[in-house]
């Protein structure tokens, strides 16, 4: 019984120290002219954790290997050593936790630049956080956690350095952006710090990473927005274009195999993003660094284990017109008695993820590091849906706590289409790193409304109402929208296009996911267990 990454070998382990008897990254060769050279001459590497090996071919693999650890997640490298940049957010706080729970030595930086914007724009996360230290105490009560936090601003390369060079991490997971669209839109100050902050961040970082840790893989949060949504109905890849996608142009025809796919990205935010992309495809290239960068939906929702297991532990939660994603506000708007805001004819039709979900494809990427010189795009989405569809669920849930919810359509301050074909690729994460969405949408709903409806919680909720509807424009325009129709859940027929999430599930025959279902189901209740 196989887990997902138990044939992945030594050349794609952190630990092993490629240099060995041949340097190939000086070689500044191809990809496959590297493979031939190896193929013909051999390549001999070293173990870091295991040096008493001395030189060897990388052919050790991670089931074999005493340092990688089955878990439900696959095989872990034990006390994986993981960087977080961001890792005072909403994602990088919660996935801390999660490592930490699975044996991960967690270091993390944040300059608490999200905590600064959000109070500069008036607002407040309406989960209450705590401070870092109070975080770190509670994380070590209540887990049994360590974590080694830097306040560090990522842009700072020599502290950035500093302590990259004192944790060596094997694994960097990148949140420390700025994440928001509507906030890059304000004005062309708020435009300049977002695509600064991210793009020469992450800048910074890859040449870091060269100089300090070049076998460390490196998980990159893009976001499904840089692909934007062709009208053409062009399936959204995974970031590269499949071998069997063809080019065809006067009579002529070419493979696009392999070559990155056309962005199009729907905000100066998103542009960041699709900057950072290229960036980090060309520091694979010339370095022969390795990537996941992921293609990330919009996540929602408040539960982990962890995160739920004191309320020192929680991570923030946003719900004003920048930081808020759209079903964490329409909750809060439920909650308030307010009509759900669905911007222009709420057609349009976006990507989903729930947090536990989004944390467990993490942890899967980590557990399965690409192979040296490798970028791969993995698009981490487990539902897509129209937004008009997602008041509707948030207003049947809303029923269940006692709310009588409305919907009103607003005008749409944003450039983009009402109505649009859509089909996102997502085969990587359930195909080849096991990952099964395990959280409903109409689940995760019910347990925001569960902790958001708590009274000191409803009462920071209130304190943000008046920031909830928008009033940045993408055409530069400061005015709030004004309500075109508001009308009851259910009594509104819905038109345009239906999406499409193309996972490949059935072509995978069904009794290879079994099998690893049953593997992991041996580990035991914990997941965790010892190699036999
Ligand atoms: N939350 C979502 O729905 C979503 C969807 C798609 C992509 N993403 C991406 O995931 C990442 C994390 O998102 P999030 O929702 O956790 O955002 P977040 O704002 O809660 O977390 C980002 C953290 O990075 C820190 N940070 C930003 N710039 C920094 C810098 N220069 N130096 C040090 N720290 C810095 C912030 O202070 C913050 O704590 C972002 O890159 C975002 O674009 C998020």
């Amino acid at each position: 019984m196989k887990l997902h990454n138990a044939h992945k070998t030594c050349w794609n382990c952190p630990a092993a120290i490629l240099k060995g008897n041949v340097d190939f990254r000086a070689c500044g060769q191809s990809l496959e002219a590297i493979r031939q050279r190896i193929e013909r001459e051999g390549l001999l590497i070293e173990c870091a954790r295991l040096p008493d090996l001395g030189h060897f071919e990388p052919t050790i693999t991670f089931e074999e290997c005493p340092e990688w650890r089955p878990t439900k997640y696959g095989y872990l490298l034990e006390n994986m050593r993981v960087m977080i940049l961001g890792i005072d957010g909403y994602l990088g706080w919660t996935l801390a936790l999660k490592l930490g729970a699975l044996g991960c030595e967690v270091s993390g930086v944040d300059c608490f630049l999200r905590r600064k914007m959000v109070r500069e724009l008036g607002a407040d996360s309406v989960v209450p956080i705590y401070p870092m230290e109070e975080r770190l105490k509670a994380a070590k009560e209540v887990l049994d956690i360590d974590i080694k936090f830097r306040k560090i601003n990522i842009l700072d390369r020599e502290k950035l350095g500093q302590f990259m060079r004192e944790v060596q991490p094997e694994a960097i997971v990148h949140y420390g952006e700025i994440p928001s669209a509507p906030y890059s839109m304000i004005d062309c100050d708020h435009a300049i710090q977002v695509q600064y902050n991210n793009v020469i961040g992450t800048l910074g970082l890859l040449f870091l990473m060269k100089e300090i840790c070049p076998e460390a893989s490196l998980i990159k949060l893009g976001t499904l927005g840089e692909y934007g949504a062709p009208l053409t109905g062009r399936p959204l890849f995974e970031g590269l274009f499949p071998a069997d996608a063809i080019l065809r142009w006067r009579g002529r025809e070419w493979s696009l195999g392999g070559e990155l796919t056309p962005r199009d990205p729907v905000s100066f935010y998103h542009v960041s993003k699709v900057q950072d992309t290229f960036n980090i495809y060309e520091a694979c290239k010339y370095w022969w660094l390795r990537s996941y960068d992921v293609m990330q939906g919009v996540i929602y929702g408040v539960h982990t284990d962890e995160v739920a297991a004191d309320p020192r532990l929680r991570t923030r939660l946003d719900v004003d017109e920048w930081f808020g994603t759209v079903v964490n506000r329409f909750v809060a708007q439920a909650i308030l008695g307010m009509p759900l805001t669905v911007y222009g004819e709420g057609e349009q039709i976006r990507g989903f993820i729930a947090l536990e979900d989004a944390m467990e494809c993490m942890v899967r990427l980590i557990s399965s590091p690409p192979e040296p010189g490798q970028y791969d795009v993995v698009n981490q989405v487990s539902g897509l849906y129209k937004v008009s569809e997602l008041a509707e669920t948030v207003a049947r849930v809303a029923a269940e706590f006692g709310y009588d919810v409305k919907i009103q359509r607003v005008e749409n301050p944003r450039v983009e289409a009402d109505y649009h074909p859509f089909e996102v690729v997502s085969t990587k994460l359930p195909n080849e790193l096991g990952f099964t969405p395990k959280v409903p949408l109409e689940v995760e709903i019910r347990r925001m409304f569960e902790l958001l409806t708590q009274p000191h919680i409803v009462e920071r909720i209130k304190k943000v109402a008046h920031l909830i509807r928008p009033r940045t424009w993408w055409s530069g325009e400061k005015r709030v929208v004004e309500t075109l129709e508001v009308y009851r859940p259910g009594t509104r027929r819905r038109r345009g296009f239906k999406p499409k999430l193309i996972t490949d599930r059935e072509r995978f025959p069904t009794s290879k996911m079994e099998e690893v279902e049953r593997a992991v189901e041996a580990l035991g209740e914990g997941g965790d267990g010892d190699k036999g």
